[in-house]
């Protein structure tokens, strides 16, 4: 096989599509306006369902992280072309492998940059000036007769973005705003960015007093927060993130939280989702949100359709329009060609 891409034509209209997870139903919906949908979680018997159908399926659609996409699932679909996760991080899916065997990986970028930017601001703004907290009091206490203490403030504050991609990009315009001074570390610098590049996490750590995490998850980038990272960010430091659980020691954070090594994060992702330790959960410096970042009903179609358009795109052998760097586009259709 020469590469991803390299099976299009293959597939005979209409594409049987394979959804191995319930998600939001608006994703199942909008598929199966257009194309034939297999519920794998309404089978009774999937390895039956797998024998009959597995030779027939094209198309897989992934609702997110809660079915993991690997290369045990792929291999029990030998025609598998096309697998079409729901959410800009898809480190649910093997894409690498997926990639050696000339199967096409696509995910919803640009539609959720500005959402999720905005939950990155929420939560920066909820952990430093202790909203959530304030809220709880005032509602715990009668009236306004108990003043809630001072906290800390964004004045003067230096914010270090951890993956400055669409999205840290899009939390950069807005910190801005805010008037906080941003700093940035990732693989490289970049060009036309007017943001300084720390080549050293630790360093900016060192550096910044937000860190906030936007970098996607994967084993290249598993426990990249660990112990001695938050002690470099420091007692005044506050840790965001709004990418994956799994780029932080969840296990460090806490004790981090509760021994004062840091001041507070503000966190909408877990390293084990659907679970939330009960240490977090107990921690008053924690802000926690259940992984809401994208989670507009405008947002949630828009990324739905997108998932939607490649699967139609594929079934009429048309480019997929937003495969993932592992999966590269180089069939010969249209402007991809
Ligand atoms: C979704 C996300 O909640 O896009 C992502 O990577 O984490 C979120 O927008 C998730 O993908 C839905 O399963």
């Amino acid at each position: 096989m020469s590469g991803a891409g390299a099976k299009v034509g293959a597939s005979v209209k209409p594409l049987d599509v394979l959804m191995p997870a319930e998600g939001m139903g608006v994703v199942a919906d909008l598929i199966a306006e257009k194309l034939p949908l297999h519920r794998l979680w309404l089978e009774a018997d999937p390895d039956a369902w797998f024998a009959e159908w597995g030779p027939r399926i094209h198309a897989v659609a992934s609702s997110g992280p809660q079915a993991p996409i690997d290369a045990a699932f792929m291999s029990r679909l030998p025609k598998l072309e096309i697998v079409a996760s729901f959410g800009v991080g898809y480190d649910h899916v093997d894409a690498r492998w997926a990639g050696e065997h000339g199967i096409i990986v696509t995910h919803t970028p640009g539609v959720l940059d500005d959402e999720v930017a905005d939950v990155a601001m929420a939560l920066t703004i909820m952990a430093v000036r202790r909203l959530p907290q304030a809220e709880r009091f005032l509602r715990a206490s009668e009236g306004l007769n108990a003043s809630f203490p001072l906290t800390a403030s964004l004045r003067g504050r230096t914010m270090g973005i951890l993956g400055l991609g669409r999205i840290g990009k899009a939390i950069a315009a807005r910190a801005k705003a805010f008037g906080l001074h941003i700093v940035y570390h990732g693989r490289r610098p970049q060009a036309d960015v007017p943001y300084r590049f720390y080549p050293s996490l630790t360093d900016m750590a060192k550096a910044c007093d937000i860190l906030m995490v936007a970098a996607p998850g994967g084993p290249e980038t598993r426990h990249i927060v660990d112990a001695a990272l938050l002690s470099a960010l420091g007692p005044d430091g506050v840790l965001i993130n709004i990418a994956r659980g799994t780029l932080i020691d969840e296990q460090a954070l806490i004790e981090a939280l509760r021994t004062g090594i840091i001041l507070a994060a503000g966190l909408d992702v877990f390293e084990n989702e659907p679970d939330v330790p009960a240490e977090l959960l107990a921690l008053d410096n924690a802000v926690l949100l259940p992984h809401v970042g994208s989670a507009s009903v405008k947002t949630r179609r828009a990324m739905a359709e997108c998932v939607a358009a490649n699967l139609v795109a594929w079934s009429e052998g048309k480019p997929p329009l937003t495969p993932v760097p592992e999966t590269p586009w180089r069939g010969s259709w249209g402007k991809g060609g």
